[in-house]
């Protein structure tokens, strides 16, 4: 998707579709263009179009035709509702053959700022226009749609950083919906390391022997069951600011998770090959970033491994060392995103960071807790999950605090190793995920953990996108790192 500015009227913009949003029965579109608003009258008395979140109708017009997207009532918005409303737009116009479309520069919504209705709306037209087609036969014909903001734009920063940030999403999207068999940690460091040429980032990746030598048995071990080896992918934006200590992304990049000797139940299993989507936003965060030459300096750490049951598989009851010394009891092999991640968070300590994120598809249990409706927070730090928070109110993508009490910590103690990877007390799965990570983490360095196992794909068909990975946390990751 190209997106650009030109300074017509909507109405005047010769586009295959012109898209107007909805607020319930409300047209969106800022003042003047009254004869458009008078032409979506008479068209919508005939509809059933209400500007329901999601909702979108097409109408025929006289040189473009008209697509109406709504973002619900007032009530219930939230930034991620317009996004979501441009990415519908640009499916509905899509799957009626359209390529170039247009919408007004500012929007009628107190809401939102102008700067962030671009931002939201430019990236959500992007991820919109989006299509996995590696795998289908029948090809369709691929042309470049176009977005045109109408209007006079004095500033246009936002419409770039929302050209970057899409482009950096669909760039990544076909990795993150790879299959196991494609998407292999042996193939996403080779791809990091390409997109990392094309935008300035250095790259380093570290394979099993130097992990093995470096002692990072948290990756190894869950790798060692399959006959695809493991990856540890470092990349890095130097940023501008040289006195900052750098902000370390860290993402579970778990190619598939079969579960190991503790095999997953086989049905949905393959949904699994969405493990990797943690570390799948951080790649497409580090692109933003780059893309949009923020001065923060921000190293991006993926922990790639495939969890298999082999021969040579992790057996639990086994006992491991993770990356600087701690040792840990492998009571279920199927809680092995913690291992991958303890050793990723020992390597972004190595940074001497200002802060750790990391984010991960790392429980079943945050599904029970929030569905899809966010992803969890949990940190050893409130300043940090406050930010995280506003960044992912203004990305569209929100997050909901859970806590980091002792007693999670306490139920993680092993009798045979300093700590056991699952908890003695059922319950609390998302909860007992972070205390474990928090053990690496030092008191006085700021970490939060972002659990994405909800949010991070879809799996059935949404007005703004097809089934598949969402790349959930790179649009919060990329809005917290430009906040600074
Ligand atoms: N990858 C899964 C978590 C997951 C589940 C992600 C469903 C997306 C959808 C993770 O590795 C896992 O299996 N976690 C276990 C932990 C348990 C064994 C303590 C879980 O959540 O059941
Ligand atoms: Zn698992
Ligand atoms: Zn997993």
């Amino acid at each position: 998707m190209k997106i650009n500015v030109s300074a017509l009227p909507l109405a005047e913009q010769k586009k295959e579709a012109l898209i107007v949003f909805f607020q319930g029965s409300e047209n969106l579109l800022p003042s003047g263009n009254n004869t458009l608003k008078k032409q979506l009258e008479t068209l919508l008395k005939k509809s059933s179009f209400k500007g329901e979140a999601g909702q979108t109708a097409i109408f025929p017009g006289a040189e473009s035709q008209i697509i109406v997207a709504g973002i619900g009532k007032a009530n219930t918005f939230h930034n991620g509702l317009l996004e979501q409303a441009a990415g519908a737009a640009v499916r509905t116009g899509q799957a009626a053959g359209l390529k170039s479309f247009a919408v007004t520069a500012t929007i009628k919504l107190k809401e939102v700022s102008e700067a962030d209705y671009q931002l939201l709306v430019g990236r959500g037209a992007c991820w919109g226009s989006y299509e996995y087609l590696k795998y289908k036969t029948t090809k369709k014909k691929k042309t470049t749609p176009t977005l045109s903001f109408a209007g006079t734009i004095k500033d246009r920063t936002a419409i770039k950083r929302a050209q970057a940030q899409g482009t950096a999403l669909l760039s990544t999207a076909d990795v993150a919906n790879g299959p196991g068999s494609d998407s292999t940690p042996e193939n996403i460091a080779q791809w990091a390391k390409e997109m990392a040429k094309e935008n300035g980032l250095s790259c380093q990746i570290l394979g099993d022997a130097e992990l093995a030598k470096k002692g990072c048995g948290g990756i190894l071990a869950v790798s060692q069951g399959s006959a695809k080896g493991a990856k540890m992918i470092i990349l890095k934006h130097a940023g501008t600011d040289k006195k900052a200590k750098p902000i370390v992304l860290v993402g579970k990049t778990v190619t598939f998770d079969s579960g190991g000797i503790s095999l997953k139940a086989g049905k949905g299993m393959g949904w699994m090959r969405y493990d990797k989507c943690g570390g799948m936003a951080v790649l497409s965060a580090m692109q933003m970033i780059a893309r949009m030459n923020l001065k923060t300096p921000v190293i991006g750490i993926l922990g790639a491994a495939e969890n298999m049951p082999g021969a040579n598989a992790i057996r639990p009851g086994d006992i491991i060392t993770a990356y600087k010394g701690k040792t840990i009891e492998v009571l279920n092999t199927d809680a092995e995103g913690r291992l991958v991640l303890v050793d990723a968070i020992g390597m972004a300590l190595d940074f001497k960071p200002a802060a750790i994120v990391d984010v991960a598809t790392l429980t079943g249990a945050v599904i029970v807790a929030l569905g899809s409706a966010a992803a969890a927070v949990l940190s050893n730090n409130e300043k940090l999950t406050q930010s995280l928070i506003s960044a992912g109110a203004t990305a569209g993508e929100r997050l909901w605090p859970l806590p980091l009490y002792k007693e999670y910590t306490d139920d993680i103690k092993s009798d045979f190793a300093d700590l056991c990877n699952i908890s003695k007390s059922n319950g609390a799965g998302t909860a007992t995920a972070a205390a474990f990570l928090q053990e690496f983490v030092p008191e006085d360095i700021p970490w939060a953990h972002i659990d994405i196992a909800g949010t991070a794909w879809l799996e059935s068909p949404k007005p703004h996108q097809a089934p598949g990975a969402t790349l959930f946390g790179a649009r919060l990751l990329a809005q917290w790192i430009l906040q600074k």
